[in-house]
């Protein structure tokens, strides 16, 4: 008999809820090396900036996990959405666990306010996609998952000059004073990369939520690389882009905004950001040896940069969502 039931991570033995992490992944995203277990405990501890907070169930077989499921209760302009990830064994499946899991986080989603549910680790053409569909969920965005392997990418790729009129800088941890306004007005630039029909909104950026931002990055442990391109005529930053590294994960490095702002776009500084990102990254961190990223499939420019870069598309993944009143 199956049971479920909530679950506190905290203190918790994870061993067996990273073995069904590790299976599920295995099946659905081969080609990824599996999270180890340190990396699923730290992300349990303390979520990733800007998902909120999580709420946790796990179904179990007498003592053993079988599946589980987690809740973000995004906030800010997300507030009304439940990011839902429901993972069942994959020697398991079809026995009714991942719905019974799905039906169990529903009355917390309610009883938080949420409008719809969204699940955004669903690779295209998978177990995943068909028991949405199932549920009655519907795709909402496709999105290419990316990697840059450094073994295995050619270093020409990162020999990039910065186009005439501009000039990089670099950071880690928190932005300059001196460029704060227009770094946080570049940012605002990710506004025009496209989410299809996700209720997501990215954060509309101002000078306090970036430095909320990296105090939320810090309180994690996460260090925020960013290399930013500068408009020499005018001093504001034209374009940026930034990568995460944990210590848990020194091999790791987590891909997250890049952006150039309207009137700077198509002179080459999204491939130069990029470019000198991962030559910096690789002489601070030699023990680097992935950059993981995510590209929504119709923002051509980005995957295409991506791809001057270096980056190999992983895999196909889909983004679902449902109001949460049809799904009782
Ligand atoms: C998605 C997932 C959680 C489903 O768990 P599950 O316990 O197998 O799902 P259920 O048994 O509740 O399936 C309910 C219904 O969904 C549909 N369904 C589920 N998997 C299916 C598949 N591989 N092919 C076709 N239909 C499927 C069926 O209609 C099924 O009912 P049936 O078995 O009576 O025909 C599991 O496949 C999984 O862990 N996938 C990887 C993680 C993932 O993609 N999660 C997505 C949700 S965010």
């Amino acid at each position: 008999m199956v049971t479920i039931e909530r679950f506190d991570p905290a203190g918790a033995d994870l061993g067996g809820y990273h073995a069904v992490l590790v299976a599920s992944q295995a099946a659905d995203r081969p080609e990824e090396p599996p999270l180890p277990l340190a990396e699923v405990a730290g992300r349990l501890a303390k979520p990733l900036p800007g998902m909120g907070p999580a709420a946790h169930w796990v179904a179990r077989r007498g003592d053993d996990v079988v599946a589980f499921a987690g809740v973000h209760f995004l906030d800010a302009e997300n507030s009304g959405i439940g990011l839902t990830d429901v993972v069942v064994h994959p020697g398991i499946r079809r026995s009714g666990i991942g719905t019974a899991l799905l039906r169990a986080v529903l009355p917390e989603l309610r009883a938080r306010g949420r409008k719809s549910v969204e699940g955004w680790q669903v690779v295209a053409g998978s177990d995943g996609e068909r028991w949405a569909e199932a549920r009655g969920f519907r795709r909402v965005r496709t999105i290419e998952r990316l990697a840059l392997v450094v073994d295995e990418t050619d270093p020409a790729c990162w020999d990039v000059p910065v186009p005439p009129g501009y000039r990089l800088r670099r950071w880690a941890g928190a932005a300059p004073e001196d460029v704060l306004g227009s770094y946080a007005v570049a940012r605002g630039a990710i506004h025009d990369a496209p989410l299809g029909d996700s209720g997501f909104r990215w954060p509309e950026w101002t000078a306090e939520r970036v430095r909320a931002a990296e105090a939320e990055a810090r309180a994690q442990g996460l260090v925020q690389h960013l290399v930013v391109a500068v408009h020499e005529e005018t001093g504001t930053v034209a374009g940026l882009t930034e990568v995460c590294v944990h210590p848990r994960r020194p091999d790791w490095g987590y891909q997250r905004d890049t952006a150039v702002v309207a009137a700077h776009r198509g002179r080459g500084l999204g491939r130069c950001v990029k470019a000198d990102m991962v030559r910096w990254l690789l002489a601070e961190r030699p023990g680097l040896r992935w950059i993981s990223t995510n590209t929504g499939a119709e923002n051509t420019h980005m995957i295409r940069v991506n791809r001057e870069v270096g980056f190999v598309t992983q895999a196909a993944m889909i983004a679902v969502r449902q109001e949460l009143s049809r799904l009782v």
